[in-house]
């Protein structure tokens, strides 16, 4: 009895027909470790480019989110044993509450939107996205029951009353929340404050919301390339309210009610989540960089020709150019 409270969430609830992925059987150290190289690096076979919104496009977004699958199963999980130092800090970081809730609303609203789907393999990859992320709760959980972290009760999240706008919003948010966690994961690393083990075992869930919001740059691009003009139109004007939802809930200037009528979270904990994992602080430039270049590892591995999500490192770029001009003229 591990302490760790049984959650119910079943995707094929919201996505009638789909298989979740069989338990993995134990594995060996090679077998784990081949399974992390299949999840890291994938490519289309054939050549020629893939034109987006094609078939081919589509097929192969799809395959390659089934095929850097990690069958990694949560109950055999290591969770290292803590100095009391290092699990007080951890206990401390004031993200556990949102981090649980957000896999709980990203499952719901990834499945939601997947049953809405008719086209049978980008329904599936979505349905596995959700599957992933019913996984990921599962590992906070197993961790919050590890580490005796105290969690607020979770509110009952409702499937969206808009599948798409949910879907959008979820995954814009896994966009912007992903380029800084890859950041901040690194510097927790680096900094040596946190243990090499529990960064170990976080480390495939890293490298899962990389691969989320590679389905998810593509899925969006495949999608509104097969919309006729109107319907574009409409989806474009959609896609700009979701980006600005996003911004007036990052930016904090209210604690909005969201489209589905819960309180949004408070998502400005980028940078005390910076000084939470670093001992000596971090300024703003070298963890912009750091998260640059940690982006730019995690999607190495994956064929050049799938899109990459590109507004926020875009935008960190800029940022960090600007950021030079301005230091060489003072
Ligand atoms: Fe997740
Ligand atoms: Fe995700």
């Amino acid at each position: 009895m591990d302490g760790h409270a049984t959650d119910t969430f079943d995707v094929a609830g919201l996505v009638p027909g789909f298989q979740p992925p069989q338990p993995a059987p134990a594995q060996d150290d090679a077998q784990l470790a081949a399974a992390d190289a299949r999840m890291r690096h994938w490519r289309e076979p054939a050549d020629g480019p893939l034109v987006p919104g094609s078939d081919r496009h589509g097929d192969a977004t799809c395959r390659m989110f089934r095929d850097t699958f990690n069958p990694y199963r949560p109950a055999v999980l290591d969770w290292p044993v803590l100095e009391p130092a290092v699990r007080d800090r951890i206990v401390a970081l004031p993200i556990w509450d949102i981090a649980v809730q957000t896999e709980g609303k990203a499952r719901l609203r990834m499945a939601a939107y997947a049953g809405t789907l008719r086209d049978p393999a980008m329904r599936d990859a979505l349905a596995l996205n959700a599957w992933e992320e019913q996984r990921h709760k599962d590992v906070l959980a197993r961790m919050v029951a590890a580490y005796g972290i105290d969690l607020a009760p979770e509110p009952v999240q409702h499937p969206p009353r808009d599948p798409e706008w949910g879907y959008l919003v979820t995954g814009y948010s896994e966009c912007i929340d992903s380029f800084f966690a890859f950041g901040l994961f690194e510097l927790a690393r680096r900094s040596g404050l946190f243990p090499p083990a529990l960064v170990d075992t976080f480390e495939p869930v890293m490298q899962e919301e990389c691969r989320h919001i590679l389905l998810f740059a593509n899925w969006a691009a495949w999608h509104r390339a097969r919309l006729s003009f109107l319907r574009r139109v409409r989806f474009e004007a959609k896609v700009a309210a979701v980006w600005a939802f996003l911004a007036w809930e990052r930016i904090g200037l209210a604690r909005a009610m969201d489209a589905d009528g819960a309180r949004a979270q408070d998502n400005n904990f980028t940078l005390h989540g910076a000084q939470s994992v670093a001992d000596d602080g971090v300024g703003v430039r070298d963890l912009l960089a750091l998260c640059v270049a940690e982006n730019d590892r995690r999607f190495a591995g994956y064929d050049e020709r799938l899109l990459r999500p590109r507004t926020v490192p875009r935008l960190a770029r800029l940022a960090l150019r600007l950021a030079r001009l301005f230091g060489r003229r003072r």
